[in-house]
């Protein structure tokens, strides 16, 4: 209870930073209902002895807004850029920010979500504590797509509005390696 307490003020902080980015006020993101929805999800990840022919978790973009990611020293989580892996090294008393889908729609690109997977790992275990950011419960019902301020002639919107309800209902049903939701609504 106390650590997300405490991850739920420096998540009200990184919106702050997120709105200012996108030229916005900084209460911007959070008056949204953006820092609300938080889930806990932990993974346990036990030493495999053949890691070659296995994977911890398969590769995905976080698919709500924002994830804030607690590892154990145990090395595993990688990210991919322009077609590559690059190990994300445990840091101690760090986290990793995780831009999620949902962000890079609200944003129209300007943040992009970044695809990560975990690797297995012959010692271990691998342990992480992930906050996922899925926004308040008011904002299910309505219509969701890019912030129209940041929406003009030189800047249209690159995706279709939705019910985030919607969205979130595919994101649970549909297996993890299928199609990402937000590839539904591309224009
Ligand atoms: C996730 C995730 C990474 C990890 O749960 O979406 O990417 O290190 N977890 O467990
Ligand atoms: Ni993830």
């Amino acid at each position: 209870m106390e650590y997300n307490k405490h991850i739920n003020i420096l998540a009200e902080t990184l919106f702050e930073l997120l709105s200012e980015a996108l030229g916005l006020q900084p209460d911007h993101l959070s008056s949204m209902g953006c820092n609300k929805g938080c889930s806990i999800v932990s993974h346990y990840y036990p030493p495999c002895p053949e890691p070659e022919l296995t994977l911890g978790l398969r590769k995905h973009a976080d698919a709500g807004i924002m994830a804030l990611l607690l590892q154990n020293h145990v090395n595993g989580l990688q990210v991919l850029h322009d077609d590559q892996w690059f190990d994300v090294h445990p840091a101690r008393g760090g986290l990793v920010v995780n831009i999620g889908d949902l962000l890079q729609i609200l944003s129209n690109d300007k943040f992009k979500s970044v695809k990560h997977r975990v690797t297995a790992n012959r010692v271990g275990p691998r342990i992480s504590v992930g906050c996922f950011f899925s926004g308040h419960a008011d904002m299910l019902e309505e219509p969701f797509g890019t912030m129209k301020e940041l929406i003009s002639e030189t800047n249209p919107p690159r995706y279709k509005e939705f019910v985030l309800k919607e969205y979130i209902d595919k994101v649970l049903s549909s297996p993890i390696d299928s199609k990402p939701a937000i590839d539904y609504y591309k224009l």
